[in-house]
């Protein structure tokens, strides 16, 4: 039963419906006005589609990747969207979930005539984000099947290459001094891997470490600093044998066979990114997160920053059911967490940096990657709603002092604050602006707010002709 307050306004429930429609547009409608320097282009993934005839993608991560577009120049805002045409998108257009998704299996009857096991075949719906390999756009997934696309007409080019294992990560790092991406992948077999890997373009990779695991854990990131890759392993673990059995019998969805064994604790892997050692494993108390914000050495301390969870159980809050029924509460949203890690004695240190809600954490990644750094940007939920009301509010907050700001408006659902910095010369940190695509749950249009992000005050916003369900992640290209 819906609330009234949702009869008369859509509100943020719009945002886990089915998007149909594609379109190009020259120039959306703008009000107030965007800088001259910014030029480039703003791309998105996120999901559009959250059924396939009659049966449901049951959880926000598992809905049919769509790819959107904000091209910014001579002052005006162009857009355009497409679904990702991936095979999974393909089999969906002929009525078939054919993919075992984050937290929805296959229809079983394709299997029927085939095999008289039930094999699931991992996505390539590349719904999570997206970076440049080489010259090349790249959507992403957790599974190893990162989709090409081509980033004027957003058409699918087929996988971009192959990361050596089973599960994936959507959030690789780019190391600018070679010019690649780091990332890592977890290996299912009779030996499981954590397994961290460079990729140059297509062709070229290559193996920088490896760590056994009995029992992998569900990791959605990682982090990097100047010397060393950092896997926060959280007690969200999974048995090999499960997962095999839970897929082949489709009794269970991926994530389904996942684990919160708090008993485990968190453990930090701290490997040498240049010759593969591991320099330590450091334990520490039970946490969950799906967003590293920044890591960097201090001396013989690592500060590792997460927007972190007292448990796993946002992931159930998510299924796209639960989610349409209600909203999380504020306080069921991730923290800004700091771990401090004295790399030669076995000790971590916790420290809540702040008890704003913060989750999409962005920072000044192409300065601040890695290295000591002051602000961080993300979605959060406003304090002094009436009621519980999902992703309502922009944050910035100071890792030095706390909260240094928000941006509310009643009844918009902001999503990923993306950062992207002011060509001045010597600028400061938050000398730029954040792009984030926001929902109006009034009229059910969403657009794109440009905001100021040094004090957080809107610049202009770019009226979208239809809803923008709500996404995960996107880069600026300047
Ligand atoms: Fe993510």
């Amino acid at each position: 039963m819906l609330e009234p307050q949702t009869v008369s306004r859509p509100g943020y429930r719009v945002g886990l419906t089915t998007l149909d429609s594609e379109v190009e547009v020259d120039s959306l409608p703008l009000e107030g006005s965007i800088p001259e320097w910014l030029t480039g282009t703003l791309l998105r993934t996120g999901p559009a589609k959250f059924e396939v005839g009659e049966q449901p993608l049951r959880h926000w991560f598992d809905g049919l990747a769509m790819l959107h577009k904000f091209s910014f120049g001579g002052g005006r805002v162009s857009y355009a969207n497409r679904f990702l045409r991936s095979d999974a998108y393909r089999q969906a257009e002929q009525g078939q979930i054919a993919y075992s998704e984050f937290a929805t299996d296959p229809c079983r009857s394709l299997f029927k005539r085939a095999a008289t096991l039930f094999r699931p075949q991992p996505t390539d719906n590349c719904n999570v984000n997206l970076t440049r390999l080489g010259d090349e756009y790249v959507a992403m997934t957790e599974t190893p099947l990162p989709v090409a696309f081509d980033p004027e007409t957003l058409d699918a080019l087929g996988v971009a290459f192959t990361p050596p294992g089973t599960h994936a990560t959507a959030h690789p790092h780019h190391d600018p001094e070679r010019d690649e991406l780091i990332a890592y992948v977890t290996h299912f077999g009779p030996r499981c891997e954590y397994r961290i890997f460079a990729q140059r373009d297509r062709n070229r990779q290559r193996r920088i470490a490896s760590a056994r695991v009995r029992e992998p854990a569900y990791m959605h990131s990682f982090a990097l600093t100047e010397r060393y890759a950092v896997l926060a392993a959280f007690p969200l673990v999974v048995n090999p044998l499960r997962l095999a059995t839970g897929l082949a019998t489709g009794a269970r969805p991926f994530i389904e066979n996942y684990e919160w064994k708090p008993e485990l604790g968190t453990r930090l892997l701290v490997f040498d990114r240049e010759d593969g050692a591991l320099r330590g494993e450091y334990a520490a108390e039970p946490r969950f997160a799906f967003h590293h914000v920044n890591a960097f050495e201090r001396g013989s301390e690592l500060v590792l920053d997460l927007a972190a969870y007292d448990d796993a159980s946002i992931v159930d809050s998510l299924y796209v059911e639960r989610l349409r029924e209600a909203p999380p509460p504020p306080s069921a949203y991730a923290r800004l967490l700091r771990y401090r890690v004295s790399l030669d004695d076995p000790q971590v240190e916790e420290e809540e940096l702040s008890d704003v809600p913060l989750e999409l954490p962005r920072i000044d990644y192409r300065e601040r990657n890695g290295r000591p750094y002051r602000y961080v940007y993300g979605a959060g939920a406003h304090p002094d709603g009436d009621a519980p009301d999902f992703l309502d509010q922009l944050v910035k907050l100071d890792v030095e002092g706390g909260e240094a700001g928000a941006w509310f408006e009643p009844g918009s659902y902001p999503g990923e604050p993306v950062f992207v910095p002011s060509p001045e010369p010597d600028r400061a940190e938050d000398d730029g602006v954040l792009l984030s695509v926001v929902l109006d749950g009034r009229d059910a249009r969403s657009y794109l707010l440009v905001l100021d992000a040094a004090s957080l005050t809107e610049l202009g916003r770019a009226r979208v002709p239809h809803h923008i369900p709500f996404g995960f992640h996107g880069q600026y290209f300047g």
